[in-house]
Formats: C-alpha cells, sequence, structure tokens
C-alpha cells in the first residue's frame, strides 16, 4: 500500500465534486492513510458528514465552534495530527481566500493554522479557472508552496467543456503518494524502455514478446514521484501514460533503436525495461499471406539490434539498467548479460514469480554481487530501484 501509516487531513469545500470526495476518502484509506475530514457548510449540501465518517471510520469535522472538541481548537488540533492537509474539491471561493490568509470559517481557519504541506485539488467552471483573479492566486499559492494537484480538462458539471475539473480520485491518491516520496532524481532526465516489440510479418500479422508494459509503467511513475524528467519509449501496450512524462509510441525493436539511440546521451539514466523481440521476419509481405499459396511457409529471421548494448557502448553512456526474465538459473544467465553488455545494474526475476501481475520477486545483479528484495508490488519495487538509481548517481560505487 502506497500510503501505509500515512496522516492525511482531507477537507471538503462546496463544490459539485464534492461527491467524488468520498470515493477518494475511501481510496486513500485503502491505500493504508489514515484519514481526518472536515466539510465546509456548503459541501455539506452535496455529501453528508455520515458518508465520510463511515468511509475515514472517525468523526468528521464540520464546525468550528465544536463543543465535543475537549480544547474548542478543532481547527488548531485537525491539521496538527496530519502529515499532509489536502483540499479536494477546492472551490475558486477557497482557493482566493486561502491566498490572501483569510479564515472566516472551519476549512479556511484550519488551513491558515495548519502546520503540515497543502495541497489543493481545484475544481470549477473553465471561465473561473481562467479568471486572472483565480490564475492569480493560484500563483500566490504557488509561490507559498502550496501544491497544486490539476486541474483536468473536460466536460463539466455545467456542460461546458475546457480545464478546472477535479482530477479524478484515482490521480489525487497517485499525487498525494508522489508527495511522500523523496526527490532524488530531481532535475535528472531518465529515458526507458517498456512494452513488448511486435515485429510484422505481413500487414494482419507479427511475432511478439510477451509483455504488459505494467513494469515498466510502474517504474517510469516511480521516477516520476522521484522528480526525474522521463521519457519512455514504449511497444503496443493498453495502458494510461503516468501524468507528466513523455510518452514515445513504437511498434518495431528497429524503431525502438532510432527513437532510443539520438536521445540516450542527452539523459543521464536509461532502463530497458521492454521485451524486445531478439528477431524479426527478414522480410515483410507487403500484402496478407494466402495459406493456399504457402501451405508450410518458412519465416527467415534477421537478428534486431540490441538497444541495451548499444546504448551501454556509446562513448559517454548514461547510467544503464537492464533485466532479465529467466525461467531457470537466474542467477547465472542474468550476471551473463550484465556483463555481455556492460551494464552497472540489471534487474533479475523469474518469469513464473508474477508476470503479468501486480507484484514481482527481484534479485538486484551490480559489481557488489546480487542482492534479493522482499516480493512487493510493482509500484514498490519500482520506488526501489529508483531509490537505488539515485544512490549510484549520487555515488557509483556505493554498496547495496
Ligand atoms: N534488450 C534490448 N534490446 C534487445 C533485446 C533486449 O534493449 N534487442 C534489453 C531488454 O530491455 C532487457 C535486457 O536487454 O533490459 C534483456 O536482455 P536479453 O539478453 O536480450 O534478454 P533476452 O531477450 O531474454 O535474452 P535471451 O533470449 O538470451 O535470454
Amino acid at each position: 500500500m502506497d500510503l501505509e501509516g500515512k496522516r492525511v487531513a482531507l477537507g471538503v469545500t462546496g463544490g459539485i465534486a464534492a461527491y467524488k470526495a468520498a470515493e477518494l476518502c475511501r481510496l486513500l484509506v485503502k491505500q493504508g492513510a489514515s484519514v481526518r475530514v472536515a466539510m465546509s457548510e456548503a459541501a455539506m449540501r452535496f455529501v453528508t458528514p455520515t458518508t465520510f465518517q463511515a468511509l475515514s471510520g472517525n468523526p468528521v469535522f464540520t464546525d468550528r465552534w465544536d463543543a465535543g472538541v475537549a480544547n474548542g481548537m478543532a481547527h488548531i488540533d485537525f491539521s496538527r495530527e496530519a502529515e499532509v492537509l489536502l483540499i479536494a474539491p477546492a472551490t475558486a471561493d477557497f482557493l482566493a481566500k486561502v491566498a490572501n490568509g483569510i479564515a472566516d470559517d472551519l476549512l479556511t481557519t484550519l488551513t491558515l493554522a495548519r502546520d503540515c504541506p497543502l495541497l489543493v485539488a481545484p475544481a470549477m467552471n473553465r471561465q473561473m479557472w481562467s479568471n486572472p483573479a483565480t490564475q492569480r492566486n493560484i500563483a500566490t499559492l504557488t509561490g507559498d508552496a502550496v501544491g497544486i494537484l490539476g486541474p483536468a480538462s473536460g466536460e463539466q458539471a455545467c456542460g461546458e467543456i475546457g480545464e478546472g475539473r477535479m482530477l479524478e480520485p484515482a490521480e489525487i491518491v497517485e499525487d498525494v503518494a508522489a508527495h511522500f516520496q523523496p526527490k532524488r532524481l530531481k532535475g535528472r532526465k531518465l529515458l526507458m524502455t517498456a512494452g513488448p516489440t511486435f515485429e510484422a510479418i505481413d500487414p494482419v500479422r507479427g511475432i511478439t514478446n510477451l509483455s504488459s508494459g505494467k513494469m515498466g509503467f510502474a517504474i517510469a511513475r516511480a521516477a516520476r514521484d522521484a522528480g526525474a524528467e522521463v521519457t519512455l519509449v514504449c511497444g503496443p501496450v493498453a495502458l494510461p501514460t503516468p501524468r507528466g512524462v513523455t510518452r514515445i509510441d513504437i511498434t518495431s525493436a528497429l524503431e525502438m533503436h532510432a527513437q532510443v539511440m539520438p536521445r540516450a546521451t542527452a539523459h543521464e539514466v536509461f532502463i530497458g525495461v521492454a521485451a524486445v523481440a531478439d528477431y524479426r521476419p527478414s522480410k515483410v509481405s507487403e500484402h496478407k499471406t494466402k495459406k493456399d499459396d504457402n501451405p508450410s511457409p518458412v519465416i527467415e529471421l534477421a537478428q534486431n539490434p540490441d538497444i541495451l548494448a548499444d546504448v551501454a557502448a556509446l562513448p559517454q553512456p548514461p547510467l544503464c539498467v537492464g533485466f532479465a526474465a529467466e525461467t531457470r538459473n537466474l542467477a547465472e544467465y542474468a550476471e551473463k548479460k550484465r556483463r555481455a553488455k556492460k551494464i552497472p545494474l540489471l534487474v533479475g526475476n523469474l518469469i513464473q514469480d508474477g508476470f503479468g501481475g501486480d507484484t514481482n520477486t527481484w534479485i538486484l545483479f551490480d559489481d557488489d554481487g546480487q542482492h534479493a528484495l522482499e516480493p512487493a508490488s510493482k509500484l514498490t519495487l519500482a520506488r526501489r530501484l529508483i531509490a537505488r538509481i539515485a544512490t549510484l548517481l549520487e555515488n557509483p560505487h556505493a554498496p547495496h
């Protein structure tokens, strides 16, 4: 769970997106966070405190003058117990007040009285969002180190289309998790490959490798969360691009090679996660081949370039990280691959341990030897890998 043990204070203001805050609260709890909710009066016109009480398992603050709070200072205690204060949705009016230090109700008061970081997820009509007054307030809040999550573009409750929608609850949870990640790759550029490649035989057939792309996408997200500028060159996968990551879609190994090579030296890290097809058909038929024309065809194969090895062989290569998915003799094959490709770090895993699923078991191979990681979710492992890469960037000979 990505927010295990984190204490999140969730403030809900009165916009139509308040109904989504209930799902947000549920997802935060599901990720392991302990959540305390405070609502503005207007928020209670959209959702009831009972909903948040049931979802968070905690009493909900709704009143600045709550006599049930021992010292009568709920507005001060509320965020003191939290590691982050998240306001979602945050209306234009709320943002304006916070930007100007106004504290005239429960939520604005506890926001002013906080001693933890503040994240806000704006939600409003597109005109309200683009209004210079709102933009001025957002600039002020950004200057005050407030994290602005979104907003997204799209269809709005009022029927208009534009920027101002609240991010989806799952995206907000992702951003809250990112907030807690150390920014160890801040200012670093990271290039990576992910997914399978597809090598055409004819216009409708081809050779490919099994790869969901999930591991690569989790690594892209973990690198982004650590502050890196991430470019992801990926084969055909049905996964949404992590926000903020530059994605380049390719089909074949040759296309992947052509996209990676000119970019490689401009990056400090290269991670080859893709399951690149080692071979491609020597000839691609222009038309669909017919079985009547050739009852037992033979496909001649040509070897594809090894992208990872080619990047590692550049005169000034980035820090190169490779993967080896094996069905047996993991330690032997993985270390052989690492040496053959001349890369400092390689992640080995046994295919039968979680291929296509959400968890994996990894062994890291480097100059120090091998280091087994506890089985964990792909995102957790991705964060560990990014931490190891950050250490190697800071000190190339750091022991594990
Ligand atoms: N790789 C690459 N380009 C290729 C093949 C592999 O960049 N043409 C990268 C993969 O992204 C991965 C690592 O190299 O990081 C895998 O190494 P490789 O030896 O190619 O693995 P397999 O294809 O599984 O090799 P083998 O069939 O020998 O096991």
